[in-house]
């Protein structure tokens, strides 16, 4: 069975994209869907290529039960533009970069994340690296209310009794 394969993408990929794949892989994870799947995440920018997520994400992520302590930034590579079926940006910034490295047909589909969340009251995931603990929470709240609504449209694609 073909997999579908989503790339999530933000700035430095130490934030809120590698949040953003914990997040998405536990939530598939408990729903029986793993084999369905290929997840990653990189930055725009290559600043902080084989670092760790920030300590701070990995904290507020760990107290919501996803552990993000095994991931290591790297930048988008022109290859995920056909490796990938879907590319989702944190932010208007970041689909914009993608926009422009892309090549002029791509396979993947690229949108803003919060696309498939219910009612998030904005459009974008807000960089929390220069705030405090607060942001990093509502960076979660944001991308766990995207990624159910994410699994909600795939799952329309999948089989029937696939989990
Ligand atoms: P992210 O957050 O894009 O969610 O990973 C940032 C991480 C690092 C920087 C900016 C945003 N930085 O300026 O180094």
């Amino acid at each position: 069975m073909t997999k579908t394969s989503i790339l999530f993408v933000c700035l430095g990929n130490i934030c809120r994209s590698p949040v953003a794949e914990g997040v998405f892989r536990q939530k598939i994870t408990d729903a029986g869907l793993d084999q369905h799947f290929e997840i990653d995440s990189a930055g725009t920018a290559e600043w902080h290529t084989g670092k760790s997520p920030d300590s701070r994400m990995i904290e507020a992520a760990a107290e919501r039960g996803y552990d993000l302590k095994n991931l290591r930034a790297r930048q988008v590579q022109p290859g995920d533009f056909n490796n990938f079926d879907l590319i989702l940006a944190m932010d208007e910034e970041n689909l914009m970069n993608l926009q422009d490295v892309a090549p002029d047909e791509p396979a993947a589909k690229m949108s803003l994340f919060l696309t498939y969340a219910d009612n998030p009251g904005t459009t974008e995931v807000p960089d929390p690296y220069f705030g405090g603990n607060a942001g990093f929470h509502h960076v979660i709240d944001l991308v766990e209310n995207a990624a159910d609504g994410l699994i909600r449209s795939l799952q329309k694609d999948l089989p029937a009794n696939s989990s």
